[in-house]
């Protein structure tokens, strides 16, 4: 039987495993405290990012017309629906240039056709008929000068009254001469 007494004085305080521990956990300590630091970091940084698109692509980008219009033609609904009488609502993409009204000059024939065919055509009121080169020769002899300027300003002659322009004042000078040439030509032998 052993002696009893003080039981035997422990020399080590800390094992060589626990003295291990200590450090894994002042390790751990500071490691968490990178971690902290850096994933402060980070989110600062995206706050930062974010604020700076915000200023930059917010100005520059996003509120641009162009942009704009192009967010909307990408956004328009496939379909649309038109009650009757609606007007076609167009978005900002959509509206293309309107071009300007080209001023039409018609031919001869087309103003002969829409403005002198009434009297021309049929001999009303005694209008020398187109075609009718025994009517027309004698004018036609006038000269093309005379003839444009009564037809272009009105004249009264024996058979009955050639209204300016055939009544049509609208039309121009230029189209009432071509109108002249093409029954000159109709009406020549
Ligand atoms: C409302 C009927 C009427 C219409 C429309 C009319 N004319 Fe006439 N035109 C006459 C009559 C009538 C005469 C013959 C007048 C006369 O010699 O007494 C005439 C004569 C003429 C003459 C011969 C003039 C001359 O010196 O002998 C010319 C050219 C002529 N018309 C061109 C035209 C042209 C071009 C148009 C169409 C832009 C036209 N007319 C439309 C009734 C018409």
């Amino acid at each position: 039987m052993p002696p009893l007494g003080k039981p035997p004085k422990q020399t080590r305080i800390t094992s060589p495993r626990s003295k291990h521990l200590n450090r894994d956990q002042k390790f751990f300590d500071r490691y968490s405290l990178v971690l902290g630091v850096l994933a402060a970091a980070t989110i600062g940084l995206i706050v930062l990012a974010m604020k700076l698109s915000d200023m930059t692509q917010g100005v520059y980008t996003r509120d641009g017309a162009e942009y704009q219009a192009a967010l909307n033609a990408r956004i328009r609904p496939f379909g649309e629906i038109y009650l009757p009488g609606e007007e076609h609502a167009t978005t900002a993409a959509q509206v293309e240039p309107v071009p300007e009204p080209v001023a039409t000059v018609m031919s001869g024939p087309q103003v002969y056709n829409s403005a002198c065919i009434a009297c021309h055509g049929t001999g009303v009121a005694g209008a020398p008929m187109t075609g009718d080169a025994a009517a027309w020769g004698p004018r036609i002899a006038q000269g093309m000068d005379t003839l444009n300027e009564h037809a272009v300003n009105g004249f009264t002659g024996s058979l009955g009254f050639m209204p300016a322009k055939g009544g049509r004042l609208d039309l121009s000078d230029d189209e009432v001469h071509a109108a002249i040439q093409y029954m000159v030509n109709e009406s020549s032998l």
